[in-house]
């Protein structure tokens, strides 16, 4: 299977991410976690994308269509991928289509993550990632077994520097004005997922939808 992730900051789609990798042997796929290794190992890349994350905006099509074009190449991505935050605007959708199309094949679903914009705020600033494999936490919804550490290395969990009420709103309003389009590019491959449920429900939906 060939799956798109989209949904606005926060509405899930990390989380969600693993079990979907496995119950169907993809391949996953983060733009904004392969971006921030990036910054963190300040490669050239990461040095053009650290700006405009920190402010919550868009990094260029340019460079993102880059990355993704690299790692859906990779022989495990061959056969399926999940991808969780691409395509975010429909110029990324429409490199996507021509990279997939050359190789004969296609984007089998797109799965839309749908959050009120009121719930996102408390999901962003509560969260705690573990760099190092991107999982997250939730102080409140989420919380690690010990406070600060991952459940699986026990290493020391961080705050994402763009998870802050001030650029949460950039973020939201990036998502409204340059992502939603995507939805209706992808029009009757749409599966509206009603996110702002607790997680293991929202983890039943999609199980539904990809049987
Ligand atoms: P990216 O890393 O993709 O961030 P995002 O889209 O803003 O999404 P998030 O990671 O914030 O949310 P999520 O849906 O993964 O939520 P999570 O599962 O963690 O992008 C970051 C930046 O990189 C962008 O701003 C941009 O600058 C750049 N970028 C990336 N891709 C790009 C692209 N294609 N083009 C251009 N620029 C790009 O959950 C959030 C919190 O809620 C967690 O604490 C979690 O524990 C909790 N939670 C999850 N589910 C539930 C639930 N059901 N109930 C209660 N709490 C929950
Ligand atoms: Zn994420």
């Amino acid at each position: 299977k060939r799956l798109i992730l989209v949904g606005p900051p926060g509405s899930g789609k990390g989380t969600q991410s693993p079990a979907i990798k496995k119950d169907h042997c993809l391949c996953h796929l983060a733009t904004g976690d392969m971006l921030r290794a990036a910054v963190a190992a300040k490669t050239p890349l990461g040095m053009k994308a650290k700006a405009a994350m920190e402010s919550g905006a868009l990094v260029s099509d340019e460079l993102v269509v880059g990355i993704i074009g690299d790692a859906i190449k990779k022989p495990e991505c061959r056969t399926g991928f999940v991808l969780d935050g691409f395509p975010r605007t429909v110029a990324q959708a429409q490199k996507l289509d021509e990279m997939l199309k050359s190789r004969g094949v296609d984007v089998d679903k797109v799965l839309s993550f749908e959050v009120p914009d009121q719930l996102l705020v408390e999901r962003v600033t509560g969260r705690w990632i573990h760099p190092g494999s991107g999982r997250s936490y939730h102080e409140k919804f989420a919380p690690p077994k010990t406070p600060g550490l991952d459940d699986f290395t026990g290493e020391p969990l961080i705050k994402r520097k763009d998870d802050n009420a001030e650029t949460i709103k950039t973020r939201l309003a990036a998502f409204h004005a340059q992502t939603a389009p995507v939805l209706s590019y992808y029009k009757n491959k749409v599966t509206h997922i009603k996110a702002d449920r607790p997680a293991d429900n929202v983890a039943s939906q999609i199980k539904a939808t990809l049987k």
